[in-house]
């Protein structure tokens, strides 16, 4: 390879949002948006909410709206993003000048605060883990009921757990003002492969440890009884979550897309491989939880203690602890790192704000609506059990990470489908030398299915009363 090619390999931009950068290549995107992708929600929010609704079927309502929802609406969001060369609020303007729709960006915005909240706050419990597995406090004889009590001295300190986020809210800010989220991404080049490799050694040991059986069985049957209205919900939510769609995350990224690259393969390789890893996780903690004789159903502590029980049971186990938490910390950071940018982008890009006093503003604001979320983890705290057993941290993952991405994606398809044109979207997204031979199905699902299906799961929820 040239020196010039590696100059412009160096250059990959993902923040100069003024000066609007591009990917130095398709791998370029492809990573930032599996890195936007990848995170806590495939590791954490994935598994506890697999546990709460029973295991297979909602496994499979899951994998259907990622292929039926998901992926047509990462498609959408990422050709308007291109096409538009704007950020969530910038592209509706651009595509229906005096119109309402740029409020549904302006929706994407506050839902993006809303989920950088309670999101930060999961993120700073990885760095206290991080610091517990490298002290050796996993290893050694360590067991589910001892798990537990960690956790629970953890998260009823309200002390840790604020300053643990503000840690955390602090370290992505950083990365985000200086402008070296690429930097962050090439790091996550090297470092998220290796991650995927920590990943399945940890799934080889769970299912070979003995009761893991009972997790496999858990997570690939089909027990349609179990799940109700608030499981397909949650199944719903979780798509659109995982993949970062329904608040413009993706319209942002597609917006760094360079014009001759393939968008639909683009887009397709991050929905893989945001998929894939949910499984690997399910895989990894399904078994574990049996064998440790926990609780599917523990909501979301779940991975904290599942997950500490494991190291003890391998060789190198130290190693492997420490591997673990500092990639899933690693993870969530390139997962902050786009929230906050969406936010950032849109002050800069549509208020004219500078990039340092959006990023200081918006992270203070983020961290006073991440208190409430925080002290709410500690069980005597009256934040916790607010609504049925769910907490302040729990109300805020529902609303803004199911309701909130549910509505926006219902918006986005309806734009999409309707008033930008399926023949425009299509349209960009065959330049790059996409064929897109699956153009009219594309059409159909965001015209017609996607928007009636989530307004239908919508309405069931509520008419059976089944929000949470
Ligand atoms: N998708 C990320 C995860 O799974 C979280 C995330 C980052 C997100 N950016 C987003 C979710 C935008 C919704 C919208 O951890």
């Amino acid at each position: 390879m040239s020196r010039s090619t590696n100059a412009t390999e160096d250059s990959i931009l993902s923040t100069n949002v003024a000066s609007r950068g591009k990917w130095s290549s398709k791998f370029g995107f492809v990573l930032a948006a599996a890195g936007s992708a990848i995170g806590l929600g495939n590791i954490w929010r994935f598994p506890y909410t697999v546990g709460e609704n029973g295991g297979g079927a909602f496994v499979l309502v899951y994998l259907l709206f990622v292929a039926l929802i998901g992926v047509p609406v990462l498609l959408a969001e990422l050709s308007m993003g291109r096409s538009t060369e704007r950020s969530a609020v910038g592209a509706f303007k651009k595509l229906m000048p005096d119109s309402w729709w740029p409020a549904v960006g302006g929706l994407g915005v506050l839902c993006g605060f809303g989920i950088l909240s309670f999101y930060s706050v999961i993120a700073g419990l990885t760095l206290s883990y991080l610091y517990m597995a490298a002290q050796g406090k996993f290893t050694g004889g360590f067991t589910g009921a001892e798990s537990e009590q960690v956790f629970g001295a953890l998260t009823s300190n309200p002390l840790a757990t604020v300053g643990l986020t503000a840690a955390f809210l602090v370290l992505t800010a950083l990365v985000v003002r200086g402008g070296i989220s690429g930097g962050i991404e090439r790091a996550a080049k090297i470092l998220m492969p290796i991650f995927l490799v920590i990943l399945l050694i940890l799934v080889g040991r769970a299912v070979t440890l003995p009761g893991a059986d009972e997790g496999l069985r858990f997570l690939f049957a089909f027990d349609f009884s179990k799940l109700g209205a608030a499981g397909i919900m949650s199944a719903l939510g979780q798509a659109l979550f995982s993949m970062s769609l329904g608040m413009g995350a993706m319209i942002t990224y597609g917006s760094y897309l360079r014009k001759e690259d393939n968008l639909p393969s683009a887009g397709l390789t991050v929905a893989f491989f945001d998929t894939g890893l949910a499984l690997v996780a399910g895989l990894m903690i399904f078994p574990a939880v049996f064998a440790a004789g926990l609780e599917p159903e523990a909501g979301p502590k779940l991975i904290f203690i599942v997950m500490a029980t494991i190291f003890d049971t391998l060789p190198f186990g130290l190693f492997f602890a420490v591997a673990f938490y500092g990639l899933l910390a690693i993870a969530a950071l390139t997962s902050t790192i786009s929230l906050l940018e969406v936010i950032v982008a849109y002050f800069v890009d549509e208020r004219s704000w500078t990039r340092e006093k959006a990023v200081w503003m918006m992270t203070a604001a983020c961290f006073a609506l991440a208190v409430p979320s925080a002290l709410s983890l500690n069980p005597s705290s009256s934040l916790a059990d607010m609504v049925d057993t769910n907490d302040f941290l729990d109300l805020a993952n529902i609303v803004f990470g199911n309701y909130f991405l549910s509505i926006g994606a219902v918006f986005i398809c309806l734009f999409v489908g309707w008033k930008w044109g399926v023949a425009n979207a299509v349209a960009e997204m065959r330049q790059g030398g996409a064929k897109l031979f699956a153009a009219p199905l594309w059409g159909v699902l965001v015209r017609y299915v996607c928007p009636v299906a989530v307004i239908i799961v919508l309405i069931y929820a509520a008419a059976t009363n089944s929000y949470l």
